[in-house]
């Protein structure tokens, strides 16, 4: 019998480390230091060495060296539906956020959601003298990750099994702590075990956008520092959170409408159905040029702000024409549905392309006119200028104690969002 089919994770020595995953290796964190580069978030170069310190071939074993080294998740673990429930996440997410995490030597740190990669690289990280404890819901994962750990030498991580909504209380206070799994919420439990002056990074939807939020405490509160475009499995356990969707024209366009507006369905396909207008803004976009943040905005300053995805099949056969058909800005006005159209090109160079607004429903023509405002607006006083900055409130926060901004009601926090210039 192929010693696999009882024990489904390889060894160190099976994978057979070469100069091919050297060469792979190097290759990775070149790609990854150009992308931070590229998106004006050098990577710091501490953990430049961490990542170049921990071979990610130890922590994928089954998989080709290439897709080991390639700047994509692994997936680990699906349920009988297919659906994604346990991954090593894409080495440049990785990066990212351990670049905001901002991890110094001696530091103790709290993984919520295992791999064995991230948490080699947090050790790497913390030193002889820091602390990593990584966390998993999932017992299958948590073994996987403890024999990955083994194998390639960081047996001085702690992996513990449980719901993370909870935290780890046992080896609490966390200088650090990084939730590698995507939340909707912040659970007490996370900031009670943050030291005072402890930062925790944090994949969280917010208005149905999800962005990996660097937060420091401040007393019984959380201040954004940064933040960065991300995709993460969504938790289970009791952080688990039915996401607000509407499916239309059978599944080919789905509005996500977390803290969003209630939207009538019916309403949406009979909207669908009539025809398109459209409105061009006059506002471009470099290719290659980076505009995420304006997704957040429109999301957290439109009133009946939402996102819509659409499958390959309703794009090309034009039901939608969406800007990225995996998530982009709409809102919803009583019968009408307006969403960012897929940029429009402009000129003869072929590397500039237009925002504009694609609208269906009675009003289609007003709400498409009112999304290119919304553009010119952005351009003028928002891109390049501000940046957004987020703070989290326990639950039950009075709102004479909030800052101005726009606040999003969840569960277990209050958040304000507001954009600012940056201070330095
Ligand atoms: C993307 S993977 C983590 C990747 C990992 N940090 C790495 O090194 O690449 C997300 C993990 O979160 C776990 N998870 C989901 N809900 C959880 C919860 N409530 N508590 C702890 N872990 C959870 C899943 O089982 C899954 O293994």
């Amino acid at each position: 019998m192929n010693s696999n089919e009882t024990d489904p994770i390889l060894s160190a020595a099976e994978v057979s480390p070469s100069l091919d995953a050297e060469a792979l290796h190097a290759a990775m964190v070149e790609r990854i230091k150009d992308r931070q580069r590229k998106l004006g978030a050098p990577l710091p170069p501490r953990v430049e060495r961490a990542l170049s310190a921990v071979p990610r071939h130890l922590f994928t074993p089954g998989a080709e060296l290439e897709a080991a080294y390639a700047d994509e998740s692994v997936i680990t673990k699906t349920d009988e539906g297919g659906v994604n429930l346990s991954a090593v996440s894409a080495p440049s997410t990785i990066a990212g956020m351990l670049a905001q995490l901002g991890v110094e030597p001696g530091h103790r740190v709290l993984e919520i959601g295992s791999g064995g990669y991230n948490a080699a690289l947090l050790a790497e990280l913390v030193g002889p003298e820091g602390e990593v404890t990584t966390m998993d819901i999932d017992a299958e994962v948590v073994d996987r990750a403890r024999h990955c750990l083994d194998q390639a030498g960081y047996g001085r991580v702690r992996t513990v099994c449980g719901d993370g909504a909870f935290g780890v209380p046992d080896f609490a206070a966390y200088d650090r702590l990084i939730v590698t799994v995507g939340t909707e919420d912040i659970p007490a439990a996370w900031v009670d075990q943050l030291a005072p002056t402890g930062r925790m990074v944090v994949p969280l939807r917010t208005r149905a956008l999800m962005r990996s939020w660097a937060l420091d405490r401040d007393g019984d509160r959380l201040i954004s520092r940064s933040h960065m475009m991300c995709g993460f499995v969504p938790m289970q356990g009791a952080g688990r959170h039915q996401r607000n969707r509407i499916d239309l024209q059978g599944g080919a366009v789905t509005l996500w409408v977390d803290e969003g507006p209630d939207i009538d369905a019916a309403a949406m396909e009979k909207a669908l159905s009539s025809p398109r207008a459209q409105a061009w803004s006059g506002v471009t976009r470099k290719r290659g040029e980076p505009f995420s943040d304006q997704d957040l905005w429109l999301a957290i300053t439109l009133e009946g702000g939402c996102v819509l995805t659409a499958t390959q099949d309703a794009v090309e056969q034009d039901v939608v024409a969406p800007s990225w058909r995996l998530g982009t800005p709409a809102l919803v006005d009583g019968a009408n549905l307006v969403y960012r159209a897929k940029l429009r090109p402009l000129g003869e160079a072929g590397d500039t392309f237009e925002f504009g607004a694609f609208a269906h429903g009675p009003d289609a023509q007003r709400l498409a006119d009112q999304l290119t405002e919304r553009f010119r607006v952005w351009d003028t006083h928002v891109r390049s200028r501000l940046q957004p900055q987020m703070v989290v409130y326990p639950v039950g926060t009075d709102a004479v104690d909030l800052l101005d901004g726009y606040l999003v009601d969840k569960l277990h926090t209050r958040i304000v969002l507001s954009w600012h210039a940056p201070t330095s």
